[in-house]
């Protein structure tokens, strides 16, 4: 049994308490890989913000898990390293599908799981849900969990269409499981295509395609239920069309990616929304700037080469939405 809190890591409760009267939210960053580590951990310190990195079933599985909870150390003493003295970083488990799951990452020194029940029915979600909440408040390890389901494909979740948050469910989910954030559904989905263009708008005036907007008046329904209470954006990528089309450009196929606009996501930070993840928008900018490079330079064969343009593009794209979109900067309690 380790600890988090012998890692260095911290658990989302404080900083959730501050994003909410803030108005602001917390970047939860996907990792797998070295690179996407030290991006997230270059961009939450010189930005001076809370993070929280996050593994996937799909992420421990390519990792390993323990590689996985070794690199969180390393991203504290990487980031005390870099001149931040007070890092705030969470490990969080994402889309934890069985308590047995959560429990393991919970031995191993994560600091915040999510136990994803929003597949099952209401009661069993709410059974197994209040079951990881308990053995994981026993070592103050925060619990994260979702009503609702989000469209597209999240490791053995699947879902053709979202089934909104039902908001007169919320606070018998809150009150009985005892969960310390809920993630909800209002329109989000996982992945780089969001919604087909059939269901899309064309501006007139760029001529790109304006996705249908998220369903706010769920979330403000949501809110007054339950006042304060964190409440979790997952599927929030943006897919930036730069991204998109670079990837394009040299000869990848993505036809029709479509992510959540910006400017929503901004407005979700601003309410009880107080983490925001995002997954795909990291493997757009790893992706085009590795394909951009093995075009411009055939000759090269050293992975450093390449992966040096992919990490500092994933660091540009953290930071960008940090400062741009969540408006997490300077908000460590500690600098
Ligand atoms: O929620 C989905 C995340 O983007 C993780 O994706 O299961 O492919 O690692 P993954
Ligand atoms: P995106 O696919 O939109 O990046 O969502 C990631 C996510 O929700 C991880 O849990
Ligand atoms: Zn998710």
């Amino acid at each position: 049994m380790i600890n988090y809190k012998d890692l260095g890591l911290v658990n989302t409760r404080e900083m959730f308490k501050r994003a909410v009267d803030g108005g602001y939210a917390i970047p939860a960053f996907n990792f797998n890989t070295m690179e996407q580590m030290q991006a997230i951990v270059q961009a939450a310190v010189e930005t001076k913000s809370p993070v929280i990195m996050q593994v996937s079933k799909g992420a421990r599985k390519y990792a390993n898990p323990t590689i996985l909870r070794f690199m969180a150390e390393g991203a504290v003493a990487y980031a005390k390293e870099l001149g931040c003295e007070h890092p705030e970083i969470v490990l969080h488990l994402d889309h934890g599908d069985s308590f047995e799951t959560c429990k393991d990452c919970i031995d191993m020194g994560f600091s915040s799981v999510m136990f994803d029940g929003s597949a099952l029915p209401y009661e069993e979600n709410i059974k197994i849900s209040r079951q990881v909440v308990e053995y994981a408040h026993k070592f103050d390890v925060t619990v994260e969990c979702e009503l609702g389901v989000l469209a597209g494909v999240e490791d053995e979740v699947a879902a053709e269409v979202s089934h909104y948050t039902k908001p007169e469910e919320v606070i018998d989910f809150a009150t009985r499981t005892g969960c310390d954030s809920l993630a909800i559904s209002i329109g989000t989905s996982h992945g780089a295509y969001k919604f087909k263009p059939e269901q899309c708008t064309r501006d007139p005036k760029t001529g790109k395609l304006v996705p249908p907007p998220l369903a706010f008046d769920v979330l403000h329904q949501i809110e007054k239920k339950l006042p304060g209470f964190p409440i979790v954006l997952h599927g929030s990528s943006s897919v930036p069309q730069d991204e998109v089309d670079t990837i394009n450009a040299y000869g990848g196929k993505l036809p029709d990616a479509i992510g959540i606009p910006e400017e929503q996501l901004r407005e979700a930070a601003k309410s009880a929304v107080c983490k925001i993840n995002i997954d795909s928008d990291s493997r757009l900018a790893m992706t085009a700037a590795i394909r951009k490079h093995f075009v411009e330079f055939p000759s090269h064969f050293d992975p450093r080469q390449y992966l040096t343009p992919a990490r500092d593009n994933m660091k540009k794209m953290y930071i960008h939405k940090i400062v741009n979109v969540l408006g997490s900067d300077g908000k460590l309690a500690q600098c």
